[in-house]
């Protein structure tokens, strides 16, 4: 086993060292077999090492690595039309991690009314509970103390105001607002699932005002829901889109999805990137959004997110003292611990059992397996379950 106190100690790390990963498995040092219900939080969507992504990788890797964005690139031109294609934009901007794709989102919006000449519309609401990444952009956006403390000062510009409560957003808007950011099922707050009219009333106070409304994918996008991204299951369209993680599968990607309005601001040489669009990182990708696109796959991952949510709402009948709620969309799932015990320490629990689930706020344990999952693997997830909650 090999450890380091050279990292920066920031991470809380469980005591465990992995090998190699299967599918929906992961393999520590010692041989001992787990079932990833955690996916990297929410990364590997196809599971550890599927076939196409390293047939993919392979060979991009014999191919080509990286050149320049001064140049055109086969890859990056043939997965943006992909992804455009699948989805609402007109255009994409691709970078390398979740908050990355929110700094984009956040300068254009910005970009957005400057270059309209609406120099003072540059104010965007956002809410209680977000998590948009931890870059100084972000943790403003978000609002979050306890991510702000020390490394202040904050960036201005953000009216934070409650989660779901349509009247904090009216309130907030002013002649200064210029868009509105929504992490729409908070992950890492504890798998909060906002309201559909929540959601749909902010695509008609965006359009009322002129305001940008943006969606914060990184965690619920690519699948986890069951949908292509999240705001397919709200039936609202947003002008902008922050994704990452689920879309490079286990390669570093974020994904700045917009419409040519939205976008109107990003002319040339006003963002830029070195590695966005990074041949490797387009061909892996490609791979993942193929095989999440093929046909049932992502009739599949709601019809086994929905069992998988039925057999956890079982597990809480016969744990009422243990798990108060079970709440989520698709395969993005929070099991919600009574206060007394702490989330913590089940998901210790379950990772003796052999179980990989995330803690996350409001005492909530995360489900997100990988969207491959079988029933079988259910069964044996859920009987773990109750192995450690027993
Ligand atoms: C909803 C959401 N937004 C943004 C981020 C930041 O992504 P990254 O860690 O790739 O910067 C995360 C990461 O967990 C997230 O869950």
């Amino acid at each position: 086993m090999i450890t380091s106190d050279k990292l920066l100690p920031v991470h809380k790390r469980f005591d465990v060292i992995f090998s190699h990963g299967e599918g929906a498995y992961l393999f520590d040092n010692n041989g001992k077999k787990y079932l990833d219900f955690g996916a990297g939080i929410a990364v590997n969507a196809l599971g550890h090492c599927h076939p196409k992504m390293v047939e993919a990788i392979t060979n991009q890797a014999k191919k080509l690595w990286h050149v320049s964005n001064i140049y055109n690139v086969n890859e990056l031109n043939r997965y943006a039309e992909k992804l455009a294609n699948a989805t609402f934009a007109e255009y994409v901007f691709f970078c390398n991690s979740g908050a990355e794709s929110l700094e984009c989102v956040i300068k254009m919006i910005r970009r957005h009314f400057y270059v309209k000449g609406q120099t003072q519309k540059n104010r965007i609401i956002t809410f209680s509970g977000a998590f948009h990444g931890r870059t100084i952009a972000t943790i403003s956006a978000a609002g979050k103390r306890k991510y702000i403390e020390g490394f202040e000062p904050a960036l201005e510009g953000f009216d934070n105001v409650e989660f779901g409560n349509i009247e904090a957003v009216k309130n907030a808007i002013s002649d200064k607002t210029a868009g509105i950011l929504i992490e729409p099922i908070q992950g890492e707050e504890g798998i909060r699932v906002s309201d559909k009219k929540f959601i749909q009333e902010l695509r008609k106070l965006a359009d009322e005002n002129d305001l940008l409304l943006a969606f914060d994918e990184v965690q619920c996008g690519m699948g986890r829901t069951g949908y292509l991204f999240a705001y397919e299951y709200y039936g609202v369209k947003p002008d902008l889109i922050a994704t990452a993680k689920a879309i490079g599968g286990g390669f570093p990607l974020g994904a700045c999805l917009a419409t040519k309005d939205a976008a109107s601001g990003m002319t040339l040489g006003v963002h830029g990137t070195t590695y966005g669009g990074n041949p490797l990182a387009m061909a892996v990708a490609e791979s993942v959004i193929d095989v999440i696109l093929s046909e049932g796959f992502l009739d599949n991952a709601k019809k086994v997110g929905a069992d998988l949510k039925n057999a956890l709402e079982n597990l809480k009948q016969d744990f009422p003292e243990i798990i108060s709620e079970v709440r989520g969309v698709g395969l993005m799932i929070g099991v919600k611990i009574n206060d007394k015990i702490e989330n913590g320490e089940i998901v210790k629990k379950l990772l003796d059992q052999g179980l990989l689930t995330i803690p996350a706020g409001e005492n909530v344990i995360r489900i997100l397996p990988p969207l491959i999952i079988t029933q079988e693997q259910i069964a044996e997830a859920i009987s773990k379950f109750r192995a450690a909650l027993s």
